[in-house]
């Protein structure tokens, strides 16, 4: 399925690139191209991501920043 139309990035390659290291939507954004052209692909781009940085058991740095902060 296509996330980004105008930048034809599909949720496959989303994963792909989580798989890849990429942790961001703005690492995403300058590795693919998704979310860079008139960006309404953003809010899916971004749950597709996290959703595929969870299944690979990794967080976003800003929350393991809140979880660290919390924790202490
Ligand atoms: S649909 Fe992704 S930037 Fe426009």
């Amino acid at each position: 399925m296509y996330v980004c139309m105008c930048n034809g990035v599909t949720e496959s390659a989303i994963r792909r690139a989580a798989a890849a290291g990429i942790r961001t939507l703005g690492e995403l954004a300058a590795n693919t191209g998704c979310t860079a052209g008139c960006g309404c692909c953003s809010e899916t781009a971004e749950a597709v991501l996290l959703e595929a940085l969870h299944a690979e058991g990794h967080r976003r740095p800003a929350m393991a920043m809140l979880a660290t902060s919390i924790s202490a």
